[in-house]
């Protein structure tokens, strides 16, 4: 694993939008699998700057939504195709159905299949970024989840629902889904890139234990050390358990 520590979000966030547009540039279709969250806002921020500077080119990206909640329609504000449309779509030039979502609601094993259908329609993934929990996960992949899955439908940790409604603006607990579909285990590993960003002091046990810790399923990330190509770029804060030898 390739660990990056720098000073502070900022820092994080312009070097995690360097390494999204560099692999933008470097071929003239991009498969992107990518994450909502507060983590990744700054990256955002930073690449709809650069498009608008006219230095970055979406006509030929392709994005997936690494997960959404269950239930919630693309039009609801608390869904994560609405957070994607407003941070990215909307404000750049990826051309009208080269963003994708998966659908959240129905038959879930359609939803699921559908969903992995495209990804494979669109010759797989060629870098995914990732948020992290503070429980491990990566998606919605729980701790527990085997390193198996595919696009599924999860039953969302009480902590992370905790930490979406303080995080994300919900009104109350009940307002927070109970459920959501998410990219598996397996279709994360399956992408040719892997991103993973992580910001703040709550996330430093878990970036310890993805980076250092033995490869579990009683926290998702460390999976992430058996990808032949992984980078992590983490704030000083976020790296404040690692040992020294990655610091
Ligand atoms: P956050 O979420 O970026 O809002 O901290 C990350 C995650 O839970 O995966």
């Amino acid at each position: 694993m390739n660990v990056i520590v720098v000073p502070d979000y900022e820092q994080m966030s312009l070097h995690a939008a360097e390494t999204v547009a560099a692999e933008i540039r470097a071929r003239t279709r991009t498969v992107l699998g990518l994450p909502t969250g507060n983590t990744p806002k700054g990256m955002y921020r930073e690449l709809v700057r650069m498009h608008q500077a006219g230095e970055l080119d979406f006509s030929g990206v392709v994005t997936f939504n690494i997960d959404e909640y269950w239930g919630l329609s693309p039009e609801h504000p608390m869904s994560f195709a609405y957070y994607m449309r407003t941070h990215l779509v909307e404000r750049v030039n990826i051309p009208a159905g080269q963003a994708n979502w998966p659908v959240a609601s129905g038959d879930q094993a359609a939803a699921c299949r559908d969903y992995e259908e495209r990804i494979t329609a669109a010759g797989g993934l060629d870098l995914v970024v990732l948020g992290i929990g503070g429980n491990g996960h990566i998606g919605f992949n729980e701790p527990g989840t085997s390193f198996d899955t595919r696009t599924h439908v999860v039953r969302l940790a009480e902590e992370t629902r905790l930490a979406n409604c303080r995080g994300y603006g919900f009104r109350d607990l009940d307002d927070v889904p109970e459920f959501a579909i998410s990219m598996g285990i397996a279709t994360i590993m399956g992408a040719r890139k892997v991103l993973l960003l992580a910001s703040g002091r709550e996330k430093a046990a878990a970036v310890a234990g993805a980076v250092q810790g033995p490869v579990t399923e009683e926290l998702p990330a460390s999976i992430l050390q058996r990808h032949p190509d992984v980078t992590l770029i983490v704030d000083e804060q976020a790296a404040f358990a690692l040992s020294p030898r990655e610091a």
